[in-house]
């Protein structure tokens, strides 16, 4: 059997309609709107209504994926969602996905790993493609983190929103999909993002529960100091696997935690902040959501367009990082050996003269 990749043939995001901005959370909590931009790049945060599930709100992502890729759900072989914040602790909410899709019988798990979750679900994905195992798979991260947020401290409240953000891929024989991918893991650093209380290890009971040990707590400085040391480090990882530098990179989508933390990233890059796609002030920080919702957006908006090569990277509680290179349409083996080689001019070329598509 010829190599197979997984091609995105289908993309999809959903953010809720209510906005709430720094201004509002001024009136709830001792912040202001200066505070959170200078230190975040953050603006506003998109919040789930309460009728609205993580379940719901990765139906509408995943609906939109398949109506581009025109595909019915019932022609996939998989889902995979990646979110720390389902429906229930059980079952889980991919089940729930794939009933509401009307994907009869369709495999479906979740995966959970904080904001990393989505770039680990994408190369999982690419595994069961490159197997030969599936054709058709659904990869939606999600998350609600508006219903595990403690809304009086200050320290996490203002950073999150909620959003959810789906890709579908198919097998196809031409190289295109996740070229090259670093995965990583520390949970030394376990303790600096984490909700104590809503596990095995510590049950809620009356006592964690008036504490609020069911909150997400963070230490907010140590994750920062991780997540600029590690951006750099990944994110060659991948390139070097896919046999890329960063001259072959049309776009660099970082997860959307942090202005300052992607700024920081840019510098030990030696990158300007144009590379880099921001989309942090409209959304916050939505998790295992950020980049896939970034990259819905920044498609709308032409940020990035279908022939793109983009290297994704991540980081997050475990602590976690991952990085991923994505060719989002399929290019020739020849104009891949020539981009690989070439001078950005001449690999501009080569683009330019339709051996992308
Ligand atoms: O997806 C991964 C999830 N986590 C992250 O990405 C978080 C990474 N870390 C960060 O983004 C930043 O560390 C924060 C935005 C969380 C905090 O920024 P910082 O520049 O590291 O501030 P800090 O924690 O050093 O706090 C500086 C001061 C403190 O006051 P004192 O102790 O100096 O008097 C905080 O209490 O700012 C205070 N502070 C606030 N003030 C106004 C913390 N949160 C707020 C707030 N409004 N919302």
């Amino acid at each position: 059997m010829q190599k197979q990749y997984g091609r995105i043939i289908g993309w999809g995001a959903y953010v809720p309609e209510k906005i709430v901005t720094n201004y509002d959370l001024e009136k709830t909590v001792d912040t202001s709107h200066e505070w959170i931009v200078q230190r975040t790049g953050i603006h506003q945060r998109h919040i789930a209504a309460p009728h609205e599930t993580n379940a719901t709100m990765s139906v509408e992502a995943a609906r939109q994926a398949l109506h581009k890729a025109n595909l019915a759900a019932a022609d996939l072989d998989l889902i995979i969602v990646a979110t720390t914040t389902g429906d229930h602790l059980t079952p889980a909410v991919s089940s729930q996905v794939q009933h509401m899709l009307g994907a009869t019988d369709v495999p479906a798990f979740v995966l959970s790993n904080g904001c990393t979750g989505f770039l680990y679900a994408l190369t999982t994905a690419q595994q069961f493609i490159s197997s030969g195992v599936y054709q058709n798979i659904l990869v939606i991260g999600a998350e609600l983190l508006s219903r595990y947020v403690d809304w009086t401290d200050r320290n996490t409240c203002v950073l999150f929103g909620d959003a959810a953000g789906a890709f579908v891929l198919q097998a196809t024989e031409e190289a295109c999909g996740v070229l090259g991918f670093d995965l990583g893991s520390d949970g030394s650093g376990s303790q600096h993002i984490i909700a104590h209380a809503a596990g095995s290890a510590e049950p809620i009971n009356a006592t964690t529960f008036d504490e609020g040990r069911h909150f997400i707590r963070m230490n907010g400085r140590e994750v920062f100091k991780f997540a600029t040391r590690i951006l750099g480090t990944t994110s060659q990882r991948a390139l070097t696997q896919a046999q890329l530098s960063l001259n072959d990179i049309d776009c660099i989508v970082p997860h959307q935690a942090n202005l300052r933390i992607i700024q920081a990233a840019a510098r030990s890059m030696n990158l300007p902040m144009e590379r880099f796609l921001v989309k942090v002030h409209k959304y916050a920080n939505t998790s295992a959501a950020s980049i896939p919702v970034a990259i819905c957006d920044g498609l709308a908006s032409g940020e990035i367009k279908l022939d793109d090569r983009l290297l994704l990277v991540s980081f997050g509680s475990g602590l976690t990082w991952a990085s991923a290179v994505l060719q989002m349409a399929p290019i020739t083996e020849f104009a891949y050996a020539v981009a690989k080689t070439a001078s950005p001019e001449v690999a501009e070329l080569v683009s330019s003269n339709g051996f992308t598509h």
